[in-house]
């Protein structure tokens, strides 16, 4: 998401409050974050892992079974950390911290993993930075995050209706490449999924937000957003998209791998 619009106490209490209801609904953050998974190098050896944005600790304990190594997750959400802690296993440590501002010795770490969470962050260059100090030379960062084109039906309802931004806004594609190429790593490798999913109702994706604590975060968005009239206008607008299977919600999210060669 842009830099100028992202209150990240904002985010952090949406996402603590989201803790309890986030895996029931957290269908196609598995899903990504799987996909992100399996793109690690088959032959990968790491001891000393984080989990960047860990939320309830699904790929923190994903991570703890593949290398079997104690995983540290990261998040800025207390709240989620409470509930990733009571999942455990006890092996993993868990601490509140920001990405852009890892409490985290340089050098220190073989592998950063992070599954759509670096959209949160207002200077996606600033968490890179951050995470090409803390990596050793010779280790990998893989992420993966929304870009421009995500929720795109709901943006567009919006906007037939009153004009202003309800949806959080990602980042172009182009300019993700551009901080990617320019944060210092050896290689870089950048893949684009689409995932559209469906619903039968609206509501049943504003809830589905709601429950993942991603629902609208930006500034400058007006109040009284559920008046009656205009849900209903937002509601008709929304069924212009309406296909077969139901009112479609795409979402774009960039796999991105980098690798910390010797000489970074
Ligand atoms: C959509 S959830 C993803 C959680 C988990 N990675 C998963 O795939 O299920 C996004 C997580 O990023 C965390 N987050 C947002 N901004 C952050 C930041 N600046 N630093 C660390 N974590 C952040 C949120 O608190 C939330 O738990």
């Amino acid at each position: 998401m842009t830099a100028e619009v992202i209150d990240k106490q904002a985010v952090a209490a949406s996402f603590s409050r989201a803790a309890t209801t986030y895996d029931q609904v957290a269908e196609l953050q598995r899903s990504v974050g799987t996909n992100l998974l399996e793109r690690l190098p088959k032959d990968l050896q790491a001891e000393r892992l984080v989990d960047l944005g860990c939320g309830t600790g699904y790929f923190t304990r994903a991570l703890n079974a593949r290398f079997q190594q104690p995983v540290l997750g990261l998040d800025i959400a207390e709240g989620m950390l409470r509930y990733a802690r009571s999942q455990g296993p006890a092996s993993c440590a868990w601490v509140t911290a920001d990405a852009e501002a890892l409490p985290l010795r340089s050098d220190s770490q073989q592998l950063l993993f992070s599954s759509l969470a670096l959209q949160w962050c207002p200077d996606l260059g600033q968490a890179l930075r951050e995470a090409h100090r803390v990596l050793q030379a010779g280790g990998h960062m893989v992420f993966n995050t929304l870009v421009d084109g995500t929720l795109q039906e709901l943006r567009d309802a919006w906007q037939a209706v009153d004009g202003y931004v309800h949806v959080n806004r990602f980042m172009p594609l182009a300019q993700l490449q551009q901080i990617l190429a320019s944060a210092g790593f050896t290689h870089w490798s950048c893949e684009v999924e689409t995932h559209v999913l469906h619903y039968p109702q609206l509501s049943a994706l504003t809830h589905e937000l709601k429950a993942l604590g991603a629902h609208n975060l930006n500034a400058g968005r007006p109040g009284g957003l559920t008046g009656r009239a205009r849900l209903r206008a937002l509601t008709s607008a929304y069924e212009s998209f309406r296909q077969s299977a139901g009112l479609p919600a795409t979402y774009q999210v960039a796999q991105i791998i980098l690798h910390k060669g010797h000489q970074a």
